[in-house]
């Protein structure tokens, strides 16, 4: 009876002290509020208005849960992610009952199916493409699907190497994006596209301009199978790498070559090249030096300035051509932009890519210059349709992302990724285990091959290069789909109607 007293008068006292406790704190923050100046509402609203912040930032997740329908989200919605989820778990990847996507909406692309498609010993294997044969190690590409440039720091260490190790399982390239090469990178043993950005990290001299000696380093390294010359990316044309200062650590400084904890951002463009010309001759040294297939990135603004690439091209001869040219869409994605960059500047890539595919085929490039394409085409309708549309490759940056975890937190940028994908903190960093997500990152990759290559099935084709434009179709703003050759009349006769 004794001790029952004793832990009531215990439990009352508690009480009374959490109470006073509680009082004490909303008075200090009624105080704190109604004397601040910086924000109007806590000013007017004194406590209450502080629950309009936590509310605002709760929302976000609550929407992504319990509010947004399926095919609502922005960048990715929820049935875009889920497809990459259930293909990177390797399991059964089909669906029941009918279709929840609204076939009427404009831009929805409807692929045609034939009347009499081939039996299954008819199909055929996609087959690996060259690129570069000109250069003295071409590039054999053995698959049509790849991972985007994401650079060592804008990624941590496990997803580094979790992508590395899942490229070469599934037999995808990898590309490091701007930051330089790791030794993460290499880790795994797949085919890596190295990434020259404007400010050249990882290829760059003593003065900060391109070092022959580095690139020869980089090169001799016999995973490295190709070179990129970033011009822009869709997310940020304009704009170089930002990567924000605490994401800068020792190691990545060491392997940028800049200094630890200070924000890394590239300048705009390259400084020596102004215009097309310069382009084609630094695309010509990189080749000599390295003797690995060189091409460009970038995100298409004007069209008319590309036809003038070309024309050079003619002009120079065909040899002096880019072995590939990467197209990205003004809706790609990236780990910290501006907004008016990542919302409002660059042409999409369904746009962009049939345009300048023509502009190449035009001037009978077709067979020389190989076109990659990128920008939100994470499933395998997407990257099917680029095909049709005319590229030869197409890679993806958050697919990738996804099949490792990604839960669109829209974190990247912060160091407080969630699912330790864009953080340098090791507790964060400790959800990703590199051994498990590699195999996410093979069978997404493979599942993507594999479904594609049913569409080409479908369409009645005996693998997915032989797609052309008239086998898709798009749908218009009055509800009635229109065949992609009528919409962009195609000038190559691999891609004739
Ligand atoms: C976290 C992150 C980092 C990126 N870093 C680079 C980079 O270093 N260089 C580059 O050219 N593009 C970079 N990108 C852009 C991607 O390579 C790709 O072009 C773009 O996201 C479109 O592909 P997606 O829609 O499949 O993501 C990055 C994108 C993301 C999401």
């Amino acid at each position: 009876m004794g001790t029952m007293f004793w832990v009531l008068e215990w439990l009352a006292l508690l009480f009374v002290v959490v109470i006073g406790l509680a009082l004490a704190a909303g008075l200090t923050m009624f105080v704190i509020d109604r004397t601040q100046t910086a924000d109007a509402v806590r000013r007017n609203y004194p406590v209450i208005g502080r629950f309009r912040g936590l509310f605002t930032e709760l929302g976000e997740f609550f929407r992504q849960y319990f509010f947004a329908m399926d095919r609502e989200e922005m960048p990715f919605n929820r049935a875009q992610r889920d497809w990459i989820y259930r293909a990177a778990d390797g399991r059964d990847n089909t669906v029941a009952f009918g279709s929840t996507r609204n076939l009427a909406t404009p831009g929805t692309t409807i692929f045609m199916n034939a009347a009499f498609p081939p039996l299954g010993a008819q199909y055929a294997r996609t087959e690996p493409l060259v690129i570069g044969a000109g250069a003295r190690e071409p590039y054999m590409a053995p698959s049509f699907f790849n991972i985007s440039g994401m650079s060592y720091g804008a990624l941590s260490r496990p997803a580094v190497r979790a992508l590395s190790h899942g490229a070469r399982k599934a037999g995808v390239w990898m590309n490091t994006g701007e930051g330089g090469l790791s030794p993460f990178h290499l880790e795994g043993g797949c085919d890596i596209v190295f990434q020259i950005g404007t400010a050249k990290y990882g290829v760059r001299g003593p003065d900060g301009t391109l070092s022959d000696d580095k690139l020869r380093e980089v090169a001799a390294h016999p995973q490295v199978r190709m070179f990129e010359i970033k011009l822009s990316q869709g997310a940020k044309p304009g704009k170089g790498g930002i990567l924000p200062g605490p994401k800068v650590t020792k190691e990545i400084a060491a392997i940028r070559g800049i200094p630890a904890g200070e924000a890394s951002e590239s300048p705009n463009r390259h400084e020596e090249i102004d215009d097309w010309g310069d382009l084609l001759d630094v695309i010509a040294h990189v080749r000599e030096v390295t003797g690995k297939p060189v091409g460009f990135k970038t995100a298409i603004g004007r069209i008319d300035p590309f036809a003038e690439l070309f024309d050079l091209i003619l002009h120079r001869g065909a040899e002096s051509a880019p072995d590939f040219i990467t197209i990205d869409g003004g809706e790609g994605g990236t780990g910290a932009a501006p907004m008016p960059l990542i919302d409002l500047v660059g042409m999409p890539i369904r746009e962009a890519l049939p345009r300048i595919t023509d502009l190449r085929d035009q001037r009978g490039l077709h067979n020389r210059i190989r076109i990659v394409a990128s920008g939100k085409l994470v499933n395998p309708g997407d990257v099917a349709w680029a095909i049709c549309a005319g590229a030869d490759f197409v890679t993806s940056a958050r697919g990738f992302m996804f099949s490792l975890g990604c839960i669109q937190a829209l974190k990247c940028n912060r160091n407080t990724c969630p699912t330790g994908i864009t953080t340098h903190d090791p507790h964060l960093q400790k959800g990703l285990v590199p051994e498990d997500k590699a195999d996410r990152v093979a069978q997404f990759a493979k599942c993507v091959i594999g479904e594609v290559e049913t569409i080409a099935h479908s369409v009645g084709v005996a693998e997915p290069r032989q797609m052309r434009r008239r086998h898709v179709r798009i749908v218009q703003h009055d509800g009635r789909s229109v065949p992609m050759n009528e919409i962009y009349p195609s000038y190559s006769t691999r891609a004739a109607t």
